[in-house]
């Protein structure tokens, strides 16, 4: 079924004072998202903050089935958080590392990421490897499979890397996970409200998620998804008086539900646009939503490939959202500064926040005009016309 496209984009103020390709940095909020947030705030401006949060208790708890819902979980396997680095790190600190214990992961793996597996690898002594690639970029599973012995305790991959269109095997990882018994970590930031991601389907034991990105929530919302059975055997990193109960002098007692991995204080009118946004998304369907953000973003990769000077940079033989390309001799900041000044918005991708895969393929800073499915075909070719310009103007 296709989209409803002049609906979609009626329902999406910010289109009509930008041209919005930075989905992957955060996407417009479609107007039910904005009114619920602005509802809940006025409501707190009135009544007081508890007192709106009570009120709106049956609509807050419903934030969670409709997560649960988004990604085919049950709901007390869903924390909602405040980004998708707190649900990622929430989980990975929570794993029981030893000396010698092996974490596999992938070469697109995202910085922040990489850079706790370091930490815990400095403090404990495991062993961060990275898998390599298929000639077409993404992670080679026969590969990861070869690798695998008792030693490894995590597989722990980035669905769709920050820097470019490249989406990762992560069902087939999946499928490597649970056949060798291994804990499975996917980070699916970019992939949330881009594409259907189930996780029965991934079979991923844990999955980190924002709400700003694909899936067009507001800012400062995220999720964590853990696999009941896991969940119930792993101590948070930090607990408080929501996570756990203070029962008695010298004993407390945790959650039995994921809310373990969630603290007391919350953005409850951020929460209550999440929950809008999941079920906004799952309103337009996700497979709708993937095939027309991969039929936009082909017509930009042709559009772009076909301009004098461009250097695309996707990798990966299925492509996603985020294009990312280089034009020679003009720095990525030069290009994004050009197309702010006629209401274009992209973002430049540094190679520090993918640095393995940087490093291997020579990355300079790109520019990464990331698609939506509330983005016109207009909107693409206005792009590609913005860079054939400053092309042109390159001599
Ligand atoms: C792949 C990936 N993982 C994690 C994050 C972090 O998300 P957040 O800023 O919501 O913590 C990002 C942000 O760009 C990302 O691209």
């Amino acid at each position: 079924m296709s989209l409803n496209l002049d609906k979609l984009r009626a329902e999406t103020p910010g289109v009509r004072d930008v041209v919005h390709f930075n989905n992957a940095g955060a996407a417009l909020m479609p107007e039910p998202v904005l009114a619920a947030q602005i509802e809940h705030l006025k409501l707190e401006a009135r009544i007081g903050g508890y007192e709106a949060a009570a009120q709106e208790a049956e609509r807050c708890s419903s934030v969670y089935e409709s997560v649960a819902r988004l990604i085919g979980a049950s709901v007390p396997e869903i924390a909602l958080v405040e980004n998708a680095t707190v649900a990622w790190d929430m989980a990975f600190y929570a794993l029981p590392f030893a000396k010698g214990d092996r974490i596999l992961t992938a070469e697109t793996e995202y910085a922040a990421n990489y850079i706790a597996y370091l930490q815990v690898a400095k403090r404990v002594g495991a062993i961060v490897e990275t898998v390599p690639s298929r000639a077409s970029g993404e992670l080679d599973t026969a590969a990861l499979e070869e690798m695998i012995d008792e030693r490894v305790k995590l597989i722990s991959i980035t669905h769709v890397p920050t820097n470019g269109g490249l989406v990762n095997p992560a069902a087939e990882v999946g499928r490597i996970a649970r056949k060798h018994g291994i804990t499975y970590l996917l980070d699916a930031c970019q992939t949330i409200g881009h594409m259907p991601v189930y996780v029965e389907k991934v079979g991923c034991d844990i999955l980190s998620a924002t709400g700003r990105k694909y899936l067009r929530g507001p800012r400062g919302t995220g999720f964590l998804y853990i696999r009941k059975g896991l969940l119930e055997t792993l101590e948070p990193p930090m607990i408080d008086l929501f996570a756990a109960t203070w029962t008695g002098p010298d004993s407390y007692k945790l959650r039995p539900d994921a809310k373990r991995f969630e603290n007391w204080e919350n953005n409850y009118a951020a929460r209550l646009g999440l929950g809008v946004a999941a079920d906004y998304a799952l309103r337009v369907g996700l497979q709708e939503i993937w095939d027309r953000i991969q039929a936009l973003a082909a017509r930009m990769r042709k559009g772009l490939g076909a301009v004098d000077g461009v250097v695309l940079r996707d990798i990966g033989a299925t492509q996603c959202g985020i294009v990312t390309f280089s034009l020679e001799d003009i720095p990525a900041s030069g290009i994004k500064k050009s197309l702010t000044a006629c209401d274009i918005n992209v973002s430049v991708s540094g190679p520090s926040s993918t640095l393995l895969d940087a490093m291997r393929r020579d990355l300079p800073e790109i520019v990464r005009a990331s698609v939506h499915y509330y983005n016109s075909e207009t909107e693409v070719d206005a792009l590609i016309d913005a860079i054939s310009e400053i092309s042109a103007k390159r001599n």
